[in-house]
């Protein structure tokens, strides 16, 4: 159960650190959001006002459910890395989506998968969660490899996007991950 006392982002890893988004973020949301590969299975890239609205939403996403895609920094010199979190689930707002997007200057060391494992612990052992889901674009090779090797399981096609074109959604249940700390 959420307290006050509740941390509001995933603890450091060996190689990263997480925090909240906040206003002054736009320059760091406009180079990932709109970024052409980073954002080539994502819907394409945003305009600049569509990466400060979706600054803006990360924000509100906080304020409103204690969550986000948290944005993360490299531990070793600060750098912008991306972001990684949970927000509620379009199809059923009781469960939580895993997500990652990863600065392209970033990629290649397995990074996601450190950002997500730690999502992941927060989400079943301080956020109390008991079922994550995770979807990629239908050509996301890397996104899939990453889902699988966090030891989600296949579920369902499901529309998304503007486009409403299927993508794939995967399921990990807590039982799954391992017993509660
Ligand atoms: C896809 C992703 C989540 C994988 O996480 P990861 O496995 O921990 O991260 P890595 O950076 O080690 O990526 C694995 C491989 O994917 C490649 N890759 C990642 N995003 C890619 C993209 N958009 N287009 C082409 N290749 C991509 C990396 O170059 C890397 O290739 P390599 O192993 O041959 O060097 C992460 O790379 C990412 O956030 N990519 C950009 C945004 C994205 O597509 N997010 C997923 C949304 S469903």
């Amino acid at each position: 159960m959420k307290t006050t006392e509740t941390p509001l982002h995933p603890p450091p890893t060996e190689r990263l650190f997480f925090r909240t988004w906040t206003k002054n973020d736009g320059a760091l949301a406009i180079s990932l959001w709109t970024h052409l590969e980073v954002m080539r299975h994502m819907g394409g890239v945003m305009t600049k006002d569509g990466a400060l609205q979706r600054l803006r939403r990360e924000i509100d996403r906080q304020e409103q459910h204690g969550i986000q895609y948290w944005p993360i920094f490299l531990r070793e010199d600060g750098q912008f890395a991306g972001c990684s979190g949970l927000r509620l689930f379009h199809e059923d707002a009781t469960t939580l989506e895993l997500g990652v997007h990863l600065a392209r200057s970033c990629w290649s060391l397995r990074l996601g998968e450190e950002a997500a494992r730690a999502v992941i612990d927060f989400a079943f052992t301080v956020l109390d969660a008991e079922l994550l889901v995770a979807g990629h674009g239908p050509e996301n090779g890397n996104s899939q490899a990453l889902i699988e090797r966090l030891g989600f399981t296949y579920s369902h096609p499901s529309p998304w996007g503007e486009e409403q074109i299927l993508h794939p959604i995967y399921r990990l249940e807590r039982t799954a991950a391992g017993p509660k700390q």
